[in-house]
């Protein structure tokens, strides 16, 4: 039978490695971003069978999409949870709409976009369910209330469903990336040394020198781990949220 995956945020970074993990284990993926074109191209060039979903997780229309793709086929096998991270900012600049907004991207629409695909995911011989999130939730850090907060509510709703589902043989783990080098890790950078007033590059260089391997991950590194969580590979591992960050929240 055919493999049905949904990745979010898939155009780049973590997200498109996890796609072409998922691809290379022959599942079809279903796209999306708000801009997933030249992703959805450059996976199908090699072969791998794609399906595009344009649109923000947030939106209606996305939703709407999604289930027509998903009714079509009567099932879902894997569901990845990703998302572009929130600003970078002191907890004094966060504005209201600022966290109603991103309450909205990385609490409620994961957990809509969950409750709308159970019946599907029922359905699958290894339905699976593994969402992104960060280790700031673990540790968390300055400048990064948002995830620090919001991300961690999120990991125990998707304990609370994990428990929920057991019975299903639904696995839902949570996968808290450390540094990875992708165009957030630059912004990210950029950002944060901007605020606290240092160089970009010693920045980096403290950053590298705190992890206890020494070296910001790779986003193909962290792929092979969790595209293990999102398969039928992995059989007996849910309800948890794994570190991938190179010891930096020991
Ligand atoms: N890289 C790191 O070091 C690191 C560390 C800890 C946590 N994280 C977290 O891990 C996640 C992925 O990180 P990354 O480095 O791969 O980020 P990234 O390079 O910025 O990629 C984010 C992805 O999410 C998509 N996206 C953004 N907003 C969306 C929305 N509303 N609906 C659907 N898709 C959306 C983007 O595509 P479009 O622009 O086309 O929508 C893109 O494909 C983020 O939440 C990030 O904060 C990253």
């Amino acid at each position: 039978m055919e493999k049905l995956c949904l990745i979010t945020g898939g155009s780049k970074g973590i997200g498109f490695e996890i796609a072409k993990k998922m691809a290379e284990k022959e599942y079809t993926i279903i796209l999306n971003s708000r801009n997933p074109f030249e992703a959805v191209r450059k996976l199908q060039e090699q072969n791998f069978k794609v399906i595009e979903l344009a649109g923000s997780i947030t939106e209606e229309s996305f939703l709407k999409n999604l289930i027509e793709i998903v009714e079509s086929y009567g099932y879902i096998d894997s569901v990845l949870i990703n998302y572009g991270g929130p600003p970078i900012k002191p907890f004094l600049e966060v504005s209201e709409k600022e966290w109603v907004e991103y309450f909205n991207l990385m609490f409620l629409s994961p957990l809509t976009i969950i409750k709308e695909l159970i019946k599907y995911l029922e359905r699958s011989n290894y339905p699976r369910i593994v969402a992104i999130t960060s280790f700031t939730s673990i540790k968390p850090i300055k400048n990064m209330v948002i995830s620090n907060s919001l991300r961690i509510g999120l990991v125990n709703a998707l304990k609370t469903i994990a428990l929920e589902f057991a019975d299903k043989n639904i696995l839902i783990n949570a996968v808290a990336p450390g540094y990875i080098e992708t165009e957030r890790l630059k912004d990210f950078i950029q950002k944060q040394s901007q605020i606290l007033n240092v160089e970009p590059n010693e920045y980096k260089k403290a950053i590298e020198k705190n992890i206890p391997l020494r070296r910001i991950g790779q986003a193909e590194e962290l792929a092979k781990f969790v595209s293990f969580l999102l398969s039928y590979e992995n059989t007996y591992i849910t309800g948890q949220h794994f570190a991938f960050d190179g010891g930096i929240t020991i």
